[in-house]
């Protein structure tokens, strides 16, 4: 298990656009298992590959949405598109980058998105709810942008409250 430092709001290397992954090799492997370990550990839902420092296009997005009983999964996406959406939600949202922060944004309640596994293999994977949420948060930071960057507002303690204590779960 290796862990990567996850950068924090103020570094140039969360505001860059970030170039795609062309090599499917070990070092991408190493970065991907690194970025897993990371991931879990930190108990969020996604990571995007510029939030560990490295600027190129690749994230990792929990998948959430499991049959009861069914484990939650890792989802590597690189070089990833958003092909298609639907709908619309509002809810909080947070990033492990702008940690104690939570903000009220709105994205598409379906997700398509088109992108490439580890081996370079091309593939389509649909997400909703929190996981097209996830979708759409992690692929803005392949090109510099937060989620604080599009919120509606950011949340005070009684939004936050107001929202979790009533066991909403996004
Ligand atoms: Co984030």
């Amino acid at each position: 298990m290796a862990l990567r430092t996850i950068v924090e709001k103020g570094e140039r290397c969360l505001e860059k656009r970030c170039r795609s992954v062309v090599n499917f090799d070990e070092r991408l492997h190493i970065l991907l298992d690194d970025m897993g370990d990371t991931l879990i550990q930190s108990g969020g839902v996604g990571l995007a590959a510029p939030q560990v420092g490295i600027l190129r296009r690749a994230v990792l997005v929990l998948e959430t949405n499991v049959a009861e009983g069914e484990n939650e999964y890792v989802i590597e996406l690189i070089n990833p598109e958003i092909i298609e959406t639907s709908g619309e939600q509002t809810g909080p949202e947070g990033c492990l980058s702008v940690p104690g922060v939570f903000g009220l944004v709105t994205r598409p309640e379906y997700v398509k998105v088109r992108a490439q596994d580890r081996f370079g293999e091309f593939f389509e994977v649909e997400g909703t709810g929190l996981t097209a949420r996830c979708f759409c948060h992690e692929i803005d930071h392949l090109d510099g942008r937060l989620f604080v960057d599009i919120a509606d507002h950011i949340m005070d303690d009684e939004e936050l409250k107001a929202y979790y204590g009533a066991g909403e779960d996004e």
